[in-house]
């Protein structure tokens, strides 16, 4: 039955997705635009709320943002876009500023309160991490969300989970425009239709497709998936980052050790206390994360040991207590004081460095959709994101969108008629053991066979693995009505697919994608590009 009539779901800008990227950008066209913000459970459950470390920025009169640029280059290992770095990293100040119009404090020096402390962090070369503690995440989310909240222009819709993008394509219109979105609403079970001038994919990252990550439960790659299913690009999806250091404890669940903590001097040690690191790069615990994470792993089968230890204890109670109050606290939770002990740490999957393709102004392939954050590949990462430029991006992204949203507003109408969800097939699935044991098969295999190193044979075998999955994916989607576990299983397959197509596209090693099939760099740095329709089959069309 097509819906033409108006309804309280109906939006100029919808947001999928309520983190940095997502609150940003609706704070920026508020003013102007009727915004609607989705988000799946409750409000903090994205990586956002979690940031520990801070945000890069260069506001040091000793840095430059030169100095940022060349180390993001760096990091990123020969396949940043340096137009997108530069661009990225010269908007830093006026990200922090408008942060702090906005109502979020970050920590103050000490001695000079006129002066942000700045933290150090892997692959920079200089102190330009700005931060809230080491809770950054929770400042900036708790911020942000209150303004939103305050804002008579914006709806903010919880228990929401986007389902797919409705494009004239899919609706056998000409052209590939997108009219708005399917929408479950988790309490009622029902699928509703969200009409929209413009829709944003701010949904994160796809880190959830590894057994061990640092993310929280909703990082299921859902924006990507859906932005492929309409028809755009994907690139780069091979390099998935792994932090180095998670706490390691049979109880914690997915807690980081901020990398901020070996900026201040943090020791990587092997269970008979001897530092590593030197062995591997010269700049030792600051090298950049790929670096690190092979190291430990390394170590780690080395010595056929289960974690490797990060200590601080060398630092007085007080620094340690008024810089990482959050860690310490979490981590006593565990029985582990890290004024006095060592942190057992292993390496879990943490960024999705690739996504959903985009220009300047975070526009896709399909017209009024725009991706920002981590869903997004902006170029500014390359084959390894250096740490804290991701809440940077999400950030300068979302203001050069709204911006081109805005200056576009009164060209784009919304569309008349769109069809309501067809539930006329399915009915209620008697079997949802299906859904939870696929996720766990998944999530296993991406981290024996497409983990820190690769090889040929591995990532077939992931392969064989990801085509019988999707096969009985499909089948059980056409059949059952739809529920936020189904949903994100249908999307993590696919974003599973794609991270192993793209692993196995890359014929050398560089940043996070090391293979030992192929070791070696190759002279030309090429992004992965892959483009539905020209696609295999097993893609999840
Ligand atoms: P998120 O903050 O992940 O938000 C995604 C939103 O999308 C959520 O609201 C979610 O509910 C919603 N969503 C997803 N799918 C759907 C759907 N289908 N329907 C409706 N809603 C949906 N980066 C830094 O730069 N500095 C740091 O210090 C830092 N520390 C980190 C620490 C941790 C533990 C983690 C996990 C990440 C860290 N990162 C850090 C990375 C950074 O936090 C993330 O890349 C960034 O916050 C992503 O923001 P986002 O707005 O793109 O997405
Ligand atoms: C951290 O605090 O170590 C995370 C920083 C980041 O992912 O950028």
């Amino acid at each position: 039955m097509p819906d033409s009539s108006p309804s309280s779901r109906d939006a100029d800008v919808l947001i999928i997705g309520g983190g940095a990227a997502g609150l940003s950008l609706a704070l920026k066209v508020a003013d102007r635009a009727r915004v609607t913000i989705l988000s799946k459970s409750s409000l903090e459950h994205g990586s956002t709320y979690y940031a520990q470390g801070g945000i890069a920025a260069v506001l040091d009169d000793e840095d430059s943002l030169e100095s940022h640029v060349e180390d993001t280059l760096v990091a990123g290992d020969g396949l940043c876009d340096r137009r997108v770095v530069e661009y990225t990293v010269s908007r830093g100040r006026e990200c922090i500023n408008w942060l702090v119009s906005q109502g979020v404090k970050f920590t103050l020096e000490k001695a000079d309160t006129a002066h942000y402390h700045l933290s150090k962090e892997g692959g920079h070369s200089h102190r330009r991490v700005v931060h809230a503690a080491d809770a950054t995440g929770r400042a900036v989310f708790e911020g942000l969300a209150a303004k939103v909240m305050d804002h008579p222009n914006i709806t903010f819709r919880i228990n929401t989970v986007a389902v797919d993008l409705i494009t004239t394509a899919k609706l056998g219109l000409p052209g590939n425009r997108c009219v708005g979105a399917y929408v479950l609403n988790e309490v009622t079970g029902q699928v509703m239709v969200y009409r929209a001038r413009f829709v944003i994919l701010a949904t994160g990252g796809a880190s959830k497709a590894y057994l061990y990550t640092s993310n929280p439960d909703g990082a299921s790659g859902d924006g990507i998936a859906m932005a492929w299913r309409a028809g755009c690009r994907i690139a780069n999806m091979e390099f998935n980052q792994f932090h180095p250091t998670c706490l390691y404890h049979p109880k914690a669940k997915s807690f980081l050790i901020t990398e901020a903590l070996r900026g201040e001097g943090g020791q990587l040690k092997l269970p008979d206390g001897t530092r590593f690191m030197q062995d591997y790069d010269p700049r030792g615990e600051l090298a950049p994360r790929d670096i690190v994470a092979r190291a430990i792993d390394s170590e780690m089968k080395r010595l056929g040991c289960s974690f490797v230890y990060l200590d601080i204890s060398h630092k007085p109670d007080d620094f340690i207590l008024e810089h990482f109050p959050t860690i310490h606290e979490k981590c006593l939770e565990y029985g582990i004081d890290i004024t006095r002990e060592k942190i057992p740490v292993v390496p879990a999957a943490h960024y999705s460095c690739g996504g959903v393709m985009v220009d300047l102004n975070g526009k896709t392939d399909v017209e009024n959709v725009y991706a920002i954050g981590e869903t997004s590949c902006t170029g500014l990462h390359g084959a390894n994101r250096m740490a804290s430029n991701s809440l940077l991006e999400c950030f300068v992204f979302a203001f050069a969108a709204a911006e081109e949203i805005l200056a576009r507003l009164d060209s784009v109408a919304l569309h008349e008629t769109i069809p309501t969800w067809d539930e006329s097939k399915v009915t209620d699935s008697d079997e949802d053991v299906v859904i939870a044991h696929n996720w766990d098969e998944i999530r296993r295999f991406m981290w024996d066979y497409v983990g820190i190193v690769r090889t040929n044979k591995r990532l077939q075998r992931a392969q064989n693995r990801i085509d019988l999955l999707q096969q009985e994916i499909r089948w059980y989607y056409s059949r059952y009505r739809v529920s936020r576990n189904l949903l994100e299983l249908r999307n993590l397959a696919l974003v599973a697919e794609l991270i192993i197509r793209s692993a196995m596209t890359r014929k050398e090693s560089r940043g996070l994608h090391y293979t030992l099939d192929y070791p070696a760099r190759l002279p030309e740095a090429k992004n992965t590009v892959l483009t539905p329709g020209n696609y295999m089959p097993g893609a999840g069309n």
